[in-house]
């Protein structure tokens, strides 16, 4: 059984990985808060005694609004650390999978999608701290895999963790009957997490380089949370926001490779019907 090691194991993404494919990998997980204070040695250390065949990374500062407040924990963080987890695979011989994020593309005019290459400086911290570990990343080991996530989303259950997220967000307005806003000129694709993760496997077996990893989604995102209201059965005050902004990956060097996932108005009609909900 192939040994699989996880960064972040605590957290959105960690917790699922572990839950999802635990019966299928080995798994081993950093103990928890540890590589929010670990040093270089201590990660080597780690990697070393664990000996992986894969690398899942995870571990980040993951909100983009934290970043931009405190840039020197986003540096350790999304930078740094990913670093030397590239050094230890390299020294153990595991292949390694990062997770990097669509907000490598802020700040690029026009609608997209946008393919890999269109990249240039991010537009802000999170951004530009993900692409520098992409770049150094790859310098350090060729042969490591960066995944361009987009904004993913579960439901709550399962004793998993849970951050705030498109179908929350908009289930949170509905009980609540608060006001949710969401821009016709914003666009960006937004997946069903559990699609994600089924699509590691076929990540860990990626030539080395950057992806676009996720639904893609033609629609924008007022349209988007429209589809998603529809498609749950629930009508909070949708309000068009003014904010213009492309997040839209295309995903076609991935899918080429053979990973697919939903266009984003056919993730939510997945992820209802994994709760029993979409006969409702
Ligand atoms: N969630 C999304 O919608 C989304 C979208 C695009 C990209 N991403 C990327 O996908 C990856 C996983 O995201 P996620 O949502 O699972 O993030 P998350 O829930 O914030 O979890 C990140 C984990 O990283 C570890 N961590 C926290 N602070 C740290 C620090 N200062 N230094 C080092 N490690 C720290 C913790 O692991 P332990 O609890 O094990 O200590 C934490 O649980 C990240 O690289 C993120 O940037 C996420």
């Amino acid at each position: 059984m192939k040994k699989i090691l996880v960064t972040g194991a605590g957290g959105f993404v960690g917790t699922r990985i572990l839950a999802q494919l635990g019966d299928r990998y080995e798994m081993a997980a950093f103990p928890r808060g540890m590589l929010a204070s670990a040093d270089r040695g201590q990660v080597l250390a780690a990697v070393r005694a664990a000996a992986p065949e894969v690398i899942l990374h995870t571990a980040a500062v993951s909100d983009t609004g934290y970043s931009e407040a405190h840039p020197d924990q986003s540096y350790r963080a999304n930078v740094e650390l990913t670093l030397w987890m590239a050094e230890a695979a390299r020294e153990v011989g595991a292949k390694l999978v990062c997770f990097s994020s669509d907000q490598v593309y802020a700040g690029l005019p026009g609608k997209g999608p946008f393919g890999e290459e269109d990249v240039r400086t991010p537009a802000n911290v999170y951004g530009r701290h993900k692409r520098e570990a992409e770049q150094r990343g790859l310098e350090i080991l060729p042969d490591a895999v960066f995944l361009r996530a987009t904004w993913m989303y579960d439901l709550p259950g399962y004793g998993l963790p849970i951050r705030p997220n498109l179908p929350l967000n908009l289930l949170r307005a509905a009980l609540r009957g608060e006001e949710a806003v969401f821009s016709p000129t914003d666009y960006r694709g937004v997946t069903y997490v559990r699609q994600a993760v089924e699509n590691l496997i076929p990540a860990m077996a990626l030539p080395g380089g950057c992806y676009n990893f996720g639904s893609e989604n033609p629609l924008d995102m007022d349209a988007t949370a429209r589809a998603f209201c529809a498609a749950m059965g629930i009508a909070p005050r949708l309000t068009p926001g003014d904010r213009v902004r492309s997040l839209a990956m295309d995903c076609g060097k991935a899918r080429r490779a053979g990973i697919v996932f939903d266009d984003t108005a056919a993730g939510i009609r997945r992820c209802l019907a994994d709760y029993g909900l979409d006969s409702f």
